[in-house]
């Protein structure tokens, strides 16, 4: 099961760089597992492209890959932004942020003509957390965590301080902040709406539901084979 799971992010990852990179263009590196195949088929390819990261992870990647890394700064309109994803429905509503780095995920990904999802099969569902019972991960400044997670649960959430594993207490974001993640039972309704509700929390930097922003998905399979929406 291991490697098939393996194998299959290794098709979505390879298939996206297939179908959508060329030299010269500006590419955003998501952050997961999913992305190492994506940054090893840039490589592999010999593609000339400039990479902006998503997190310390995606920077790591890119360097050791020896690809062109940028950041916002020098390079802050991209042509794609090549992700992985925690799950996705059907009308490409998005959990991303298992690894906490949903807020310069989305930043990138915001700076990005387009953004397109690589995923393995299990993250193929028809209603957010079907698979995922993890919740939705939300970045927050520290100071701010109680209050945000009361109020969290007055919206019917069950938000649980995301801690840190080897050290005692939570984890560190990239940015220095905190991860909630918000539990939830599906299916949930209105999830554009919530998206918001969430994102006006003040406190909350970011949420990991990404909304009405990527416009393409593929699915590695189990045979190796991928599928897209
Ligand atoms: C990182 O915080 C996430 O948003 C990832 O993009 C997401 O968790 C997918 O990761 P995998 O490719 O490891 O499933």
């Amino acid at each position: 099961e291991k490697e098939l799971l393996e194998s299959s992010k290794k098709a979505a990852g390879y298939k996206a760089v297939d179908d959508y990179l060329s030299d010269g263009l500006r590419v955003g590196i998501g952050s997961g597992s999913t992305i190492k195949y994506v940054v090893d088929r840039i490589k592999e390819k010999g593609l000339n492209v400039v990479c902006v990261p998503t997190s310390f992870q995606s920077t790591q990647l890119i360097v050791d890959a020896g690809l062109t890394l940028s950041d916002l700064s020098r390079t802050p309109s991209l042509d794609i932004t090549i992700d992985g994803a925690d799950e996705v429905d059907p009308d490409f509503n998005i959990i991303k942020g298992g690894g906490g780095c949903q807020l310069q995920e989305k930043v990138v990904a915001y700076a990005s003509k387009q953004l397109v999802i690589v995923a393995d099969y299990t993250k193929d569902v028809k209603h957010l957390g079907e698979n995922w019972k993890k919740g939705i991960p939300i970045e927050v400044i520290p100071m701010a965590y109680v209050p945000v997670m009361k109020k969290l649960e007055s919206m019917s959430l069950t938000p649980v301080l995301r801690m840190a594993v080897n050290k005692a207490g939570p984890v560190v974001s990239d940015n220095g902040n905190f991860i909630i993640d918000a539990k939830f039972q599906p299916p949930l309704s209105n999830i554009p709406q919530l998206a918001i509700d969430i994102k006006m929390i003040p406190g909350v930097v970011e949420t990991g539901l990404f909304i009405n922003m990527a416009k393409k998905v593929y699915f590695g399979q189990k045979d190796g084979s991928t599928t897209s929406r």
